[in-house]
């Protein structure tokens, strides 16, 4: 009964590189494969559906690979559905992911992947992922996701402009030509261990808060730093964080877009001065 269970799946997966008929046997995730340690379960199954069989060689590298798409948050279940593949749950029955999680996934995190320089692999076409929505991993139900649906969100762009010692004109003409303004340190790490390279540090503080939130701003700057890495690091330097007046705008579909950046010097009096005027300025 399982052998036909089995074969059936083979039958309707023929574009899977993997055969669901081999042999297949279980292992606990390896640690250093951190992308996949909150998936909620301690054992996958080798070779995964993505034809690796060596944890060391294949699984954990190419894990690792799809680490900085990840740290992006581009989709809530990003990280399940790719351990659903590269570190496959060991029950009874093989889980593929539902073709309507890939295709959701797939809709928001290849723009990401794009900025990153990388397409969307064939390996993950969705058309090899069951269409049918019994025995296998199906996205969270709809009105989950319609939480965020008002919430502004990064988007990959080209890098802001930033502007060293700008005049009090510049900046004020900043302030008033923006949805937001917002004071922000940005830090590259040393040595990132497992962390993000790249880091919103701290509070974040308001000049012009705008259609932001104030407890999701902090998560939705980190985020964008984390799209366009080569911007992340023109715009952060190693070891001490860099502090910005930073302004920008929500376009109409919802997506953020910085537009300047001014590294905030001690010294520097305009940018002091025009956060505290420009309410009073006229636009
Ligand atoms: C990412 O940032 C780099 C460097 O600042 C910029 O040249 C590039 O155009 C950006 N990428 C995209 C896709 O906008």
């Amino acid at each position: 009964m399982a052998f036909l269970t089995l074969l059936t799946l083979a039958l309707l997966t023929p574009g899977l590189a993997f055969d669901l008929g081999q042999t297949t046997r279980c292992v606990p995730i390896p640690p250093q494969m951190s992308v996949c340690q909150d998936v909620g379960y301690g054992e996958m199954r080798l070779p995964n559906f993505l034809g690796h069989s060596s944890l060391e060689r294949e699984v954990v590298p190419r894990s690792e690979d799809w680490r900085p798409l990840l740290q992006t948050g581009c989709h809530p279940q990003a990280a399940t559905f790719l351990c659903s593949l590269l570190a496959p749950v060991c029950l009874d029955t093989f889980i593929q992911p539902c073709r309507s999680l890939c295709v959701a996934v797939r809709d928001s995190c290849a723009p990401v992947l794009a900025c990153q320089g990388r397409v969307w692999p064939e390996a993950l076409d969705c058309d090899r992922f069951p269409a049918q929505e019994d025995m296998c991993l199906s996205p969270i139900a709809k009105h989950v996701s319609h939480l965020s649906k008002g919430l502004p969100k990064p988007a990959c762009q080209s890098c802001p402009v930033v502007e060293e010692f700008p005049s009090l004109k510049k900046v004020l003409d900043a302030l008033c030509h923006s949805d937001f303004a917002i004071k922000v340190k940005l830090l590259r790490r040393r040595a990132p261990l497992g962390q993000p390279e790249f880091e919103v540090e701290g509070r974040v503080e308001f000049v012009r808060q705008g259609p932001l939130l104030p407890y999701a701003t902090r998560n939705l700057l980190q985020q964008w730093l984390l799209i366009n890495l080569s911007c992340a690091r023109s715009l952060a330097p190693p070891g001490r964080a860099q502090l910005y007046l930073l302004t920008g705008r929500v376009r109409p579909d919802g997506t953020l877009a910085l537009t300047r950046l001014f590294p905030w010097h001690k010294k520097d009096a305009h940018i002091a001065l025009a956060t505290r005027k420009w309410k009073q300025h006229k636009c």
